[in-house]
């Protein structure tokens, strides 16, 4: 079994532009600000803060350049922008940033289906967009339907390591490899995340999952156990592509970083600070999120010892009157009726 001893873990938070993306109703700019900011005092290595797509394509996001413009910036905190095509790394240009991340589908048909043009396409633009950003931002590109894609099916690797060698030609020296539609398994993982990682040590790798089917964390392990370090991630587990179908949210932050932590693993993030953005969350989205830690609290929790009657097993049962509980009543059931 793995443990951590201490390893640092890079994790890159992407609720903002991943999970605000699929939300359906429009977050107001100052409240993305005010989430942004708290994200920037939680110890995180990146945030990916917005998208420069299309207002029309993804409109939740249309505010892009106003919310990177209003934003505070925290030294030791990197911040990013996902760009779909050369006209949004002129705009991702405008403003204030640290990383320009591109994304090209290893999948010919979700490529069309999100970005509108063939990966040929993508790539010449990609190609376009590293001579533009030279010197000013980093660059990182992200492959979706890395795993599988929602219309073609099982992604065969040598695709998507045909992908990182042409990425790799062109200086590309970020990129996350995504599982966009959540169909990858750990199997499946750490085979991908090995070859690339070792075959391509010029590169900084980052896992990008999808919960979809319960396989988020178990990938990221595997994908750890392949050596890889960076790791996107999304608080509450908010997240998905609007254009592949099923999509839904990405691993949840702080059940990442529970993880890691627990296995020994250093990510820097103050697990706290996430606990009390992620309770924040359901207000600001306007449903419930899926995170788990958030629910249970974190391994560490502890709760009152029952008393010999075993009354007190937990702090709501201690404060519920003892006759009441007898009666079948709690406070809530009496608040019911
Ligand atoms: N930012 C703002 N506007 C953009 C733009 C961008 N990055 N790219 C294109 N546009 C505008 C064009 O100016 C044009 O506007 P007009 O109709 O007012 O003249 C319009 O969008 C259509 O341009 P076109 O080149 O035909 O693009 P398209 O309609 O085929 O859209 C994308 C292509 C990629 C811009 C669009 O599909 C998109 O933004 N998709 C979102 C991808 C995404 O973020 N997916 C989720 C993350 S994985
Ligand atoms: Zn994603």
């Amino acid at each position: 079994m793995i443990t951590g001893g201490g390893k640092r873990i890079h994790i890159q938070e992407i609720s903002a532009r991943d999970g605000f993306q699929i939300e359906p109703r429009f977050i107001a700019t100052d409240d993305k600000v005010a989430f942004i900011n708290g994200l920037s005092r939680a110890g995180l290595a990146k945030i990916e803060v917005t998208s420069f797509s299309s207002p029309r394509a993804i409109p939740t996001l249309a505010d892009a350049e106003l919310v990177l413009r209003k934003i505070d910036r925290v030294p030791g905190v990197e911040y990013a922008a996902l760009v779909p095509n050369v006209r949004g790394c002129a705009r991702a240009l405008e403003v204030q940033l640290d990383e320009i991340n591109v994304v090209v589908s290893a999948s010919e048909t979700h490529n069309r289906a999100n970005l509108r043009m063939s990966r040929e396409q993508s790539l010449a633009g990609i190609r376009e967009i590293a001579a533009l950003v030279q010197g000013r931002v980093h660059l990182s590109v992200s492959i979706s339907t890395a795993f599988g894609c929602p219309f073609e099916g099982p992604m065969d690797s040598a695709r998507v390591l045909e992908l990182v060698d042409r990425l790799s030609q062109i200086g590309v020296g970020r990129m996350s490899l995504c599982d966009t539609t959540g169909v990858a398994n750990p199997a499946q993982v750490y085979a991908l995340c090995l070859k690339a990682h070792t075959d391509w040590p010029q590169v900084v790798f980052t896992a990008h999952f999808h919960d979809t089917r319960a396989m988020g964390l178990a990938n990221a392990v595997a994908a750890l156990e392949a050596g890889i370090d960076h790791f996107d991630a999304s608080l509450g587990g908010l997240g998905g592509c609007p254009f592949a179908p099923g999509a839904s949210g990405n691993v949840c932050t702080e059940d990442l970083v529970h993880m890691f932590e627990a296995m020994g693993y250093t990510t820097g993030v103050d697990l706290e600070q996430l606990l009390k953005l992620a309770r924040g969350l359901p207000a600001l989205v306007g449903h419930e999120v899926p995170g788990q830690v958030l629910k249970a609290g974190p391994a560490t929790r502890r709760y009152p010892v029952p008393g010999p009657d075993g009354s007190a097993l937990d702090a709501s049962c201690q404060s519920t009157p003892r006759e009441d509980r007898q009666a079948g009543l709690s406070n809530t059931s009496e608040r019911r009726s």
